[in-house]
């Protein structure tokens, strides 16, 4: 804009911002005439040669016209639209897409709210969370204190896909671990598993594509595919995971969602025969196959099975793991395992949502992994969690013995609880009886895709043990007991679902 003219001087500056301001907000709209310069000194109490220089700075700006002998009038353009015309734009913006992109109003429907804190005193058996105490502190704050001893010079950016000690150091753990093959170039750190979910709708899914899910499975992917406009594809699941034996029917799939070490949530854990049978359907439509191998160091009384990742001849299994489990849900930390030819598109993906994930994070992860502080936190983890999923197995057999029924406990952080007396449609009247005696629980009917026809099943829990004690746990499944018997005890509801499966 041409600021040629000489600036108001002292008295005419409050008169400027104060016209200017008004011109912004819309109080003088285009085209409105301006009082003379005589007028408008007479009313201020300023000099004409003051207000002069104010209109002649005004226009000079571009808020105003002057011409000798007229009024002077608001530029069109100048003014920002009056409050009814903003509203109106609002509104015409809202019928189209509530003000949001489709996915933004997608992503709005889905109602996602955080998960109510418990009461103090309430006895939660929540999965995802973990014990405070189980937290490796003093080999954490070591290692974070010897990263800030070597803190370099340069801060500056590093690689999308990950501090390259950290991917060093976790190559071999996964190799050792999970029998993974893989080059360092494949690993990207992320932000938990959610961020590679989160990273594959986008990166591999079109709106409109189909997305093979386990039903009942992990919502929260669910919605992360949805959310990019993907058409999910429910297939059911039995004792074993994914059954794999009708997938021949289900054609153009893009993408296949499985969590083949412990199905989420009933706890399978896929056959070799259904892994290289789900690879070669993978294979026969092009499809990629994420492996979410989530709490895959949790094995009580299973075997350990060759990973999707280790099986794949066709480079379509992108393996996800994340550290929630075993360090901390909190820190964010997770990686993927990508094939070759995702290595790149994947790291600019990551470069544009959020550049990396903190260095001196990654650093002290990767000492925990170099110096072997990362394998003891493990095996004092695996101790400490098989104690717990004894001891909630051994209250449910001591206060609910023959009327459950424990599904999936032999891995994990959590185990299905089947109620064989209670149908599907007591789970909220339990889920609510357990709450006023201080028990927290999580029924399953909300992990089953609501678009799907409800299948016959008894009322089920699924049971998070890892944050409580095995005391705690004792007095949470007597209370549990008192609350079947509260249930039993209450009107049948109208339309009864037989307690078979
Ligand atoms: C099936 C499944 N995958 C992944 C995760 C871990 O998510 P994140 O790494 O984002 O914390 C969970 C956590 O509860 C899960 O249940």
């Amino acid at each position: 804009m041409d600021t040629h003219a000489r600036p108001p001087q002292r008295l005419g500056r409050r008169l400027y911002e104060e016209m200017r301001a008004r011109i912004a907000d819309g109080t003088y709209g285009a085209g409105t005439a301006l009082p003379s310069t005589r007028a408008l000194a007479a009313e201020r109490g300023l000099s004409r040669a003051t207000v002069a220089l104010v209109y002649e700075q005004l226009a000079a700006d571009g808020f105003i016209h002057t011409r000798p002998g007229a009024a002077s009038r608001v530029a069109m353009g100048a003014a920002a639209p009056k409050p009814a015309q903003r509203a109106s734009q609002t509104a015409a913006r809202r019928t189209h897409t509530g003000g949001v992109s489709a996915l933004g109003a997608r992503v709005a429907a889905m109602g996602l709210v955080d998960a109510e804190p418990s009461a103090p005193r309430d006895i939660h058996f929540a999965y995802g969370p973990l014990a405070g105490s189980d937290f490796p502190t003093q080999a954490w704050l070591r290692a974070l204190r010897a990263v800030e001893r070597q803190r370099s010079p340069r801060l500056e950016y590093e690689d999308p896909r990950g501090n390259l000690a950290l991917r060093t150091a976790l190559q071999a753990h996964l190799s050792q671990t999970r029998g993974l093959a893989c080059a360092v170039e494949q690993i990207m750190i992320v932000h938990g598993s959610q961020q590679a979910l989160d990273l594959c709708a986008r990166m591999l899914l079109d709106p409109g594509d189909r997305v093979l899910i386990e039903n009942p499975g992990y919502r929260m992917a669910h919605h992360t595919f949805e959310a990019y406009g993907a058409k999910l594809v429910c297939a059911d699941v039995d004792a074993q995971g994914l059954n794999t034996g009708p997938l021949a029917r289900m054609a153009r799939v893009q993408l296949a969602y499985v969590t083949p070490t412990h199905q989420f949530p009933l706890g399978g854990f896929l056959p070799i025969a259904r892994r290289r049978a789900l690879l070669a359907w993978a294979a026969g439509q092009g499809a990629w196959v994420l492996e979410d191998d989530y709490d895959s160091e949790y094995r009580y009384s299973v075997r350990p099975e060759a990973t999707l990742q280790s099986l794949d001849s066709c480079g379509c299994v992108i393996h996800v793991g994340t550290f929630s489990k075993t360090l901390s849900p909190q820190l964010r930390l997770g990686y993927m395992v990508l094939p070759p030819s995702l290595a790149e598109p994947f790291a600019a993906a990551k470069r544009l949502a959020d550049r990396h994930v903190a260095t001196g994070v990654q650093r002290a992860l990767a000492l925990l992994l170099e110096n072997g502080s990362y394998a003891r936190h493990l095996r004092r983890m695996r101790r400490a969690q098989q104690a717990r999923q004894q001891a909630l197995v051994a209250a449910l057999g001591q206060h609910l013995g023959d009327q459950v029924e424990v599904q999936g406990a032999a891995s994990g952080l959590h185990m299905v609880v089947w109620f064989r007396a209670l149908s599907a449609d007591l789970e909220p009247a339990l889920v609510q009886a357990a709450r006023e005696r201080g028990v927290r629980v999580h029924p399953i009917g909300p992990f089953y895709h609501p678009a799907r026809k409800p299948v016959p099943r008894p009322a089920g829990l699924v049971m998070g043990y890892a944050a409580l004690e095995p005391q705690a746990m004792a007095a949470g499944v007597r209370r549990l007991a008192l609350a079947v018997r509260d249930v039993q005890g209450l009107p049948k509801p109208r339309r009864q679902n037989p307690a078979s499966f």
